[in-house]
């Protein structure tokens, strides 16, 4: 099935989740939205940041007819995952589920953590999915405001990140927990940081393969994989609501070279 997997997030974070699409199913065209335009979604509201997850769904499955809408951001799981799986007529694969299977599987001592954004920690989406493991683990969470932000502007490691990282994961730490979840799509990119402060007896799951090993299972299971074609290698597109030649340039340093470009992308009026 040629139709491509649609994928968004509020800007580059999503990348991360890409990425592990990419490189699981090489076969498969991805169609990328990064709301750069609008990002962080973090700090905004749970009823506009659904009503924004509403309209880049939407536009993945109108104009580029995909099979598949991969919600490559944490915040916008938490806001809108039930209303996008009621609404739409694909499939749709979050981020926060796949996330906390692989936090509970990690552990050995069942003390877990969870990081991400004011509005993903906020929502209790963490909670409600770790419990629905069945797992009997103590889960221990913590917002990072800024993290993101260092993300978008392009600086991923510096003693401006560390001081924060401490700050921010010492209630983490405290609570000696031996695996912690990047709750964030962001967070990949700041994870020699979070290792630094986390200590090497803490390990750090992301939930980007996690994703693409979902998203992998379910296209299968609905026979909607697309099979490796020579004469037809997978085509990448990319689009940004933001400044495009910084998406092209930052994403292309975060993504790898299938970000070679992007293309803009508007709201609806
Ligand atoms: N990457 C997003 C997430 O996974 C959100 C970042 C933001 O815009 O605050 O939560």
């Amino acid at each position: 099935m040629d139709r491509p997997i649609g994928m968004f997030d509020s800007g580059f974070g999503g990348l991360t989740v890409a990425r592990a699409v990419i490189d699981l199913l090489p076969a498969e065209n991805v169609v990328y939205i990064g709301d750069t335009g609008r990002y962080p979604y973090g700090p905004r509201p749970q009823d506009e940041v659904r009503q924004f997850a509403r309209e880049l769904a939407w536009s993945l499955v109108k104009q580029h007819e995909v099979k598949a809408v991969v919600v490559a951001c944490n915040t916008a799981s938490a806001a809108a995952l039930d209303v996008l799986q009621q609404e739409l007529p694909v499939l749709v694969v979050d981020v926060v589920e796949p996330g906390a299977k692989a936090l509970v599987k990690a552990s050995r001592s069942g003390r877990v953590g969870v990081i991400g954004t004011v509005g993903a920690i906020g929502s209790g989406a963490y909670e409600r999915a770790v419990a629905s493991t069945g797992a009997d683990v103590e889960l221990t969470s913590a917002a990072c405001p800024g993290f993101v932000e260092f993300v978008e502007r392009g600086q991923t490691s510096g003693d401006e990140i560390t001081i924060l990282a401490e700050r921010l994961l010492a209630p983490i730490h405290d609570a000696g927990v031996d695996a912690l979840l990047l709750g964030c799509t962001h967070y990949p990119y700041l994870a020699r940081v979070i290792g630094e402060v986390m200590g090497p007896d803490v390990t750090l799951v992301s939930s980007a393969d996690e994703t693409a090993f979902a998203t992998r299972e379910l296209l299968d299971r609905l026979d909607l994989l697309r099979l490796a074609a020579a004469d037809a290698p997978a085509e990448h597109r990319f689009y940004s609501s933001g400044d495009i030649s910084w998406f092209a340039d930052l994403g292309g340093r975060l993504l790898g070279p299938e970000l070679g470009a992007a293309d803009h992308w508007q709201p609806p009026e």
